[in-house]
C-alpha cells in the first residue's frame, strides 16, 4: 500500500534516466519502520550493516538511471524520521552502480497535489536529452494523482535540483474516468511509439479491488494525457499492481533494448509488484502497438505462481535501460526479515539488491539475470578449491577471510544419477517441499550446496542447495534458500524459499552463485535462471566468526567442477 498514511513510512522509488532514452523509476511503500529516539547510535557495533549492498543511513531506499555519464538513484526516505512525515525523494550518484554519493533531496512535498507526499514514479528521456520524471504525490484530499518534475539546470550534470511546472497535476482519479483514488499510482517510465504519442502505465485495481491492472495513457506532448478505454492489460484475482514496469528484451541478442523499441526483434516484460503478496511476479509476451494491448505467451501464470525475479525477498524493483553500455538493469529492494523492534534497535530497513542486467533466456521462456559486472571490481583473495568431489554425507570448509563478506562461485557436475528421489506429482509448491525437505534432510542427488554465514559448530546457517528429482519423464531440479537455522534470535521470519529450475541436470554442470554481505545473502541459480534473496541476522556467525562451507548431503557423490570465494571489499556508499 503505497499510500495509506497510518503507520509509517514509506516507499521509496527508483528511478532512473538514461544517457539516451528513457528512464525508469519504481517506488515501493514501507510501512513499519518507525525509527525512534531509542536508534543506535553509529558507535553501536552494527553486524547486520552491508558492506557492498546499497543502504541509506535510516529509513528505506530505491532507484536507478543514468545522465550525461552519471548513474542516478531515488529512494523513498521520510526526513522526519522520529515521527511520519510526508515522503520526499532522495538522491544518490554514481559512476559505476557500485559506490554511490549522497546528494541532496531531489523532489519534496511543495505544491497542492503531492502536499501529502511525493511516492513513487519514474523517469523518461525526453528528446534533446531531457529527463521527466513522473510521480505520485498525495493531495490535500488524499487522493494519489501524477506530477510532473524537470530538472532545473541541464548543465548539471547530478541534476541537483528539480522544479514542478505549474500544470501539475497531469493525472487525476474522477468519478468520470471511475478511478479508485485509492488506487492509482506508480507511474512507468513512458515510451514513444512511431504514431509519435508517448504512452504510459499506472497501476490501479478494479472490481472491489479482485482485478489488477496496468492503465494506460496517451500524450503527444507529456503535458496532456488522456486514459485509453483499455488497460494495457489485467488479470482478475491479483489485486493492487504496485510499481508496474513494462519494457522489452531482445529475442536474439545479448544486449538491453531502449523502452521504446517495439517490431519482431523483441518480446515485452509486464511486471506487477503485487500489494496483497508482496511477491512480484512477471510475465514474457507481445506487445500489440496498433491495439495498443499486451497479450501475455501463452502458458504465462498471472499472479503470484507467475514467474518472478526472485523467489524470496525481493520487492518494488525496477528496471531501466543504461545506455552507455546497452544494458537493462534491474534494481530491486530487499525488505527486513527481523522484528520491528530490532529495526528500531539498529535503526535502519531496507537495502537494495545488487543492480542485475537482465537478458530473456534462450528458449525465450523467462528472463535471466546476473549481478552487474562492475561488482566484481570489489573482488579480491580469492581462494579456489575447484576439482574437489565432495563425498556423500560431508561439506568442505572454503577457508575464506571474511566470509560475512562475500562473492561465490560453484559449479557442481552430478556424476551418477542413479539413486534419484522420486517426484511426487502432488509437490506443486518448490517452496513447501524446500521446507519439508531441508539442508539436513537426506536425499540421493543432492542436497548439495553452500552454507553461508555458518558459525563454527553449525549452531547457525544459511543454506542454498539443490536437490534433484526424478519424474516420470524427466528430472526436477528444486533449488533452495533455507532460513530456517539462519539465527539462534527466535523473532526473525526465516521463512524457507524455493524454486524449480527449467535445466536439465544430466548434461552440462548445476552452478550457483551467492552474494554474502552480513544480512544478506543473494543466489543466482544455473547462470542467473532463478532468484532467491534472503535476509538473515546470525547471532554467532558474525564479522570474523562467520564460516562457508559446501556440501553434499545426498547419498551420491557430486564433483564441484569449480569454486572460487572472494572476499569483497567495502563499498562506498553515502
Ligand atoms: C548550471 O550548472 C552548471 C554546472 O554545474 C553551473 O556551472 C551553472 O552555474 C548552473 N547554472 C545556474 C543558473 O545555476
Ligand atoms: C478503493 O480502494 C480502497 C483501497 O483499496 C478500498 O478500500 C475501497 O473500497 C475502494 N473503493 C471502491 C469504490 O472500490
Ligand atoms: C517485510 O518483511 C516482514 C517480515 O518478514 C513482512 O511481515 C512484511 O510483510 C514485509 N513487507 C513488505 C512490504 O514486503
Amino acid at each position: 500500500m503505497a499510500v495509506r498514511s497510518h503507520g509509517g513510512l514509506l516507499i521509496f522509488f527508483l528511478f532512473s534516466l538514461l544517457n539516451g532514452h528513457s528512464v525508469e523509476a519504481s517506488h515501493q511503500i514501507y510501512r513499519r519502520l518507525q525509527t525512534t529516539a531509542a536508534a543506535s547510535s553509529p558507535l553501536d557495533h552494527q553486524p547486520y550493516r552491508t558492506g557492498y549492498h546499497f543502504q541509506p543511513p535510516k529509513n528505506l531506499i530505491n532507484g536507478p538511471m543514468i545522465y550525461e555519464g552519471i548513474y542516478h538513484l531515488f529512494y523513498q526516505y521520510n526526513p522526519n524520521g522520529v515521527v511520519w512525515g510526508p515522503p520526499v525523494w532522495a538522491h544518490s550518484t554514481s559512476t559505476d552502480l557500485v559506490n554511490w554519493m549522497s546528494q541532496e533531496i531531489a523532489i519534496s512535498s511543495s505544491i497542492p497535489s503531492d502536499i501529502n507526499g511525493c511516492w513513487s514514479g519514474s523517469a523518461t528521456m525526453l528528446p534533446g536529452q531531457k529527463p521527466a520524471i513522473l510521480y505520485t504525490g498525495i493531495n490535500p484530499e488524499n487522493q494519489q494523482v501524477q506530477n510532473l518534475a524537470v530538472p532545473k539546470n541541464l548543465s548539471d550534470r547530478y541534476l541537483r535540483e528539480w522544479v514542478k511546472p505549474a500544470v501539475n497535476p497531469l493525472m487525476v482519479p474522477t468519478t468520470v474516468n471511475e478511478i479508485n483514488a485509492s488506487s492509482f499510482r506508480d507511474p512507468t517510465t513512458a515510451w514513444l511509439l512511431p504514431d509519435k504519442h508517448w504512452r504510459v502505465v499506472i497501476g490501479n485495481k478494479r472490481d472491489q479491488g479482485h482485478r489488477g491492472m496496468a492503465l494506460l495513457y496517451r500524450s503527444k506532448d507529456f503535458i496532456h494525457w488522456v486514459k485509453a478505454k483499455h488497460p494495457l492489460h489485467s488479470a482478475k484475482g491479483t489485486g493492487m499492481w504496485e510499481c508496474p514496469d513494462f519494457y522489452p528484451v531482445y529475442v536474439d541478442s545479448l544486449l538491453g533494448a531502449d523502452t521504446s523499441t517495439v517490431g519482431p526483434s523483441v518480446k515485452h516484460v509486464l511486471k506487477e509488484s503485487l500489494d496483497d503478496t508482496k511477491h512480484e511476479f512477471y510475465m514474457i509476451g507481445s506487445y500489440d502497438i496498433r491495439k495498443d494491448i499486451y497479450t501475455p505467451d501463452k502458458g504465462s501464470v498471472e499472479g503470484d505462481s507467475g514467474l518472478r525475479y526472485d523467489y524470496g525477498k525481493y520487492y518494488a524493483s525496477k528496471t531501466f535501460y543504461d545506455e552507455s553500455t546497452r544494458r537493462r538493469i534491474l534494481l530491486g529492494w530487499v525488505n527486513e526479515s527481523s522484528s520491528t523492534a530490532d529495526d528500531m534497535k539498529k535503526g535502519w530497513s531496507g537495502i537494495h539488491a545488487i543492480p542485475r542486467t537482465i537478458l530473456l533466456d534462450e528458449y525465450g521462456k523467462q528472463l535471466v539475470q546476473w549481478p552487474i559486472k562492475e561488482i566484481e571490481m570489489l573482488r579480491e583473495k580469492p581462494i579456489d578449491l575447484s576439482g574437489k568431489l565432495i563425498k556423500q554425507g560431508s561439506l568442505i570448509e572454503v577457508p575464506i577471510i571474511t566470509a560475512a563478506q562475500a562473492d561465490v562461485e560453484i559449479s557442481f557436475r552430478l556424476t551418477k544419477l542413479t539413486n534419484v528421489e522420486k517426484f511426487d506429482p502432488s509437490w506443486t509448491d518448490p517452496q513447501l517441499l524446500c521446507s519439508r525437505k531441508e539442508a539436513m534432510v537426506q536425499g540421493g542427488v543432492g542436497p548439495f550446496g553452500l552454507l553461508t554465514l555458518a558459525s563454527k559448530g553449525l549452531e547457525e546457517y544459511t543454506a542454498i542447495f539443490f536437490r534433484v528429482f526424478k519424474s516420470r519423464d524427466k528430472h526436477m531440479v528444486l533449488m533452495c534458500s533455507d532460513q530456517s537455522r539462519s539465527s539462534l534470535n527466535p523473532t526473525n521470519d526465516k521463512t524457507t524459499y524455493g524454486t524449480f529450475v527449467d535445466v536439465d541436470p544430466i548434461h552440462g554442470e548445476l552452478s550457483l552463485r551467492t552474494l554474502i554481505d552480513h544480512s544478506v545473502v543473494e543466489s543466482f541459480g544455473a547462470m542467473g535462471k532463478n532468484c532467491i534473496t534472503a535476509r538473515i541476522y546470525p547471532t554467532l556467525a558474525i564479522d570474523d566468526n562467520a564460516h562457508l562451507y559446501a556440501f553434499n548431503y545426498g547419498t551420491e557423490k557430486v564433483e564441484i567442477t569449480r569454486l572460487t570465494a572472494w572476499r569483497m571489499k567495502k563499498a562506498h556508499i553515502n
